[in-house]
């Protein structure tokens, strides 16, 4: 069992747990995933890593979407995860020197974080975008600002930073000139790819972090598959993180969309259901 030491409320929806896994964290770099379960009948959920502490313990964040999202953000303090499994995936590549964006949306801004600060001790000057629909809704401010060298905020309403989405931000610093040689994104799947058609034609090289429904994690269902530059990739094992000027984002999305019907039962029979917790997927 994995014992949850500190639930942090990050947002109505969004929540940080730290997690004891000393041995997850002894292997994990920036860009990597686990995937968590509940109970032993659990859903698997994949979910990005924030932080993996020398102390063993595992920064996770978690956005409550459907049924087990919901349950898991339900769990407190001393609560226990029957599974951790990884570190999962391909580690973010991390150049040295130059000047990088990381752009985070939702609870895209936790994975994010790793990465800015791997980078910030490669003496690459990361210019941080962190964005949310409304003030209330950004996570991880100070983390995110401890980590670059300069932090811009946008909300869709306005109510902190400048009005508009991080590719409004984005467009703007490349619009003044400012030199980006890379640019890295995590977040909605909708976003990614508005991040990629905003840094294409200037060919700025850009990397995103796709989230494709995921079963076994290990390259042996075929569930993740993604279309990259053409060529099938499973996320799990060749990614998560992409080149995302290759991805096909209309078939990732489409196949994002695979489930909706069963996911939304789910969801309205554990909404209905009165015994919650830890049940069967
Ligand atoms: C590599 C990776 C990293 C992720 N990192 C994070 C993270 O750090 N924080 C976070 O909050 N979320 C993260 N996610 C997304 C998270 O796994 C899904 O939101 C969660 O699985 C939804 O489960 P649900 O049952 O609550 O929602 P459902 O209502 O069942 O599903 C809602 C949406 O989630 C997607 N989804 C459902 N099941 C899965 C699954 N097994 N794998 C992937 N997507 C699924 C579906 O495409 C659907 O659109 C990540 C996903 C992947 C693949
Ligand atoms: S999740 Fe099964 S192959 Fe990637």
């Amino acid at each position: 069992m994995f014992r949850i030491r500190k639930k942090r409320v990050l947002t109505p929806v969004t929540v940080l747990f730290e997690v004891e896994a000393p041995l997850v964290c002894r292997h994990a770099r920036p860009g990597q995933f686990v995937i968590v379960r509940l109970g032993e009948k659990s859903e698997r959920i994949p979910l990005t890593i924030m932080d993996a502490g020398r102390d063993g313990v595992l920064s996770i964040v978690i956005q409550a979407v459907g049924k087990s999202t919901r349950e898991l953000i339900a769990l407190g303090d001393g609560d226990a995860l029957a599974d951790v499994v990884g570190p999962l995936g391909q580690p973010c590549p991390l150049r040295e020197g130059g000047t990088v964006a990381v752009v985070g949306g939702g609870f895209g801004v936790a994975p994010i974080i790793p990465i800015a600060r791997a980078l910030h001790e490669r003496d690459v000057q990361v210019i941080a975008i962190n964005g949310a629909r409304t003030a209330e809704l950004l996570i991880l401010e100070e983390e995110l600002q401890a980590v670059s060298d300069r932090y811009l905020v946008s909300t869709n309403d306005g109510s902190r930073g400048m009005q508009g989405m991080v590719t409004d931000v984005l467009q703007t610093l490349i619009s003044r000139g400012e030199h980006l040689d890379e640019v890295i994104a995590i977040g909605p799947m909708v976003m990614m790819r508005a991040v990629a058609e905003v840094t294409r034609p200037h060919g700025i090289r850009t990397l995103v972090s796709l989230d494709p429904i995921m079963v076994d994690g290990t390259g042996m269902c075929g569930v993740c598959r993604v279309s990259v530059g053409g060529q099938t990739r499973f996320a799990c094992v060749d990614g998560p993180i992409f080149d995302a000027h290759q991805v096909d984002f209309d078939l990732a999305v489409r196949r994002g969309h695979m489930y909706d019907a069963e996911q939304k039962l789910a969801l309205e029979h554990y909404e209905k259901c009165s015994c919650h917790g830890g049940g069967e997927a």
